[in-house]
């Protein structure tokens, strides 16, 4: 800078400009200059030191450029002389003006680009996973240290898992109790066929359709392995219902099965008694109501006491003390014959629970399609 500064002491003779490029190339050196120190003067002070030395009237160093590269320069540059000094001065006013508003803002290169380390950072909102996913992974979690492994089927069954195998035969009234959506596609268009099975199981005519409950994980389970059996399958279940606050034509299970020598009725109030105390509190009473269903013999329902009042009747419960959980009973013989299990030798209990219904009443929701229309506002509730 120094050279280009002492260049404004000398006429362009002295400099040996004689042609309006080397004018501008001169110009252009003495603006680069400025530019260099408009930039360090992060102070008030030196600023106002900059702009004595560029525009202080008498010594300015665009008074010595207007003096020695203007009024001296021959007619033939002297037009050009006049424009670049016009637009060099213009230029260093305003950078000066806009350098004095970055200082008195804060905003100067300096201060801006500091690492300010007692800002506190910047925090994202950790996600919650779903409360139906965290209620699912709490009821298997009881249920494995029961010993039920946990597994999952899928949701597009054939006619004969959802129904048949599990002693639902066409055209049986039974069929009724579930509203089936049943898709355009028969079973012949499956991927796998080895997926429908084999005999009848396999009649690639027959209609597909999303399964009514988790209860063909039953008869898949066993077809593949011999008992004993202890599973617990959480999944998605559909039916054609119209939705409303207690009904969706989507919405989930837990099926339960376990079949082995010697099963009895007793080991599914067991069973049952321990996994509601788990679930609900140590206070819970179980009850079971006979009921019925095709693949069980006999059939239950199985009650909870209300967790609310504890059994003196609230709107909760409906005023009965008691809730409805799950649907239950011992395996019917003729499933067994379906897959191939000898029902003279075995036994078990199935049971089957709705997810949402279980997630609903412990953490007191009262609208099932809060579930499904992912509201971060509803769904951040439930951070644990
Ligand atoms: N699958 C039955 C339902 O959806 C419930 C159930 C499962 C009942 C297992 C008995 C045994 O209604």
């Amino acid at each position: 800078m120094t050279n280009v500064a002492d260049k404004t002491t000398k006429t362009l003779e002295q400099l040996g400009v004689h042609s309006p490029g080397d004018l501008a190339a001169l110009f252009a050196e003495l603006k680069s200059g400025f530019d260099n120190e408009v930039a360090q003067a992060s102070t008030p002070d030196a600023w106002k030191e900059l702009r004595d030395r560029w525009l202080g009237r008498k010594r300015g160093l665009m008074t010595y450029a207007k003096d020695h590269w203007l009024l001296s320069a021959s007619a033939a540059l002297k037009p050009e002389a006049g424009k670049q000094l016009n637009a060099l001065r213009a230029h260093v006013e305003a950078a000066l003006e806009e350098r004095r508003k970055q200082l008195e803002s804060g905003a100067t290169g300096a201060a801006a680009d500091a690492l300010d380390l007692t800002l506190p950072g910047l925090q994202h909102r950790a996600g919650v996973r779903h409360i139906l996913t965290q209620t699912k992974e709490e009821i298997c979690g009881i249920f494995a240290r029961l010993g039920f492994s946990t597994v999952e089927g899928p949701e597009v069954e054939t006619d004969y898992y959802n129904f048949e195998a599990l002693n639902i035969p066409e055209h049986h009234p039974a069929r009724d109790m579930w509203d089936t959506l049943y898709l355009d596609h028969t079973a012949g268009a499956l991927p796998d066929p080895e997926a429908s099975g084999r005999g009848k199981k396999s009649d690639p005519n027959s209609l597909l359709l999303l399964r009514t409950h988790t209860s063909p994980m039953q008869i898949r389970v066993m077809e593949k392995q011999p008992p004993p059996v202890r599973i617990v399958v959480p999944g998605k279940v559909y039916r054609h219902d119209n939705p409303d606050a207690s009904h969706s034509f989507m919405f989930h299970q837990v099926e339960g099965l376990a079949v082995d020598r010697d099963i009895t009725f007793c080991d599914l109030k067991g069973v049952f008694d321990f996994f509601l105390r788990e679930f609900f509190g140590p206070k819970t009473r179980t009850r079971f109501v006979p009921s019925y269903f095709p693949f069980t013999e006999p059939s239950a329902d199985i009650h909870a006491s209300c967790h609310v009042c504890s059994g003196s009747g609230c709107r909760v419960c409906k005023f009965t003390g008691w809730i409805e959980m799950c649907g239950a009973g011992m395996v019917h013989p003729a499933v067994y014959d379906y897959v191939g299990y000898n029902a003279a030798e075995v036994s078990g209990f199935a049971f089957g629970m709705g997810l949402d219904r279980f997630a609903m009443l412990k953490y007191g929701i009262d609208d099932i399609q809060l579930f499904f229309q992912n509201d971060v506002r509803f769904l951040h509730q439930f951070r644990r």
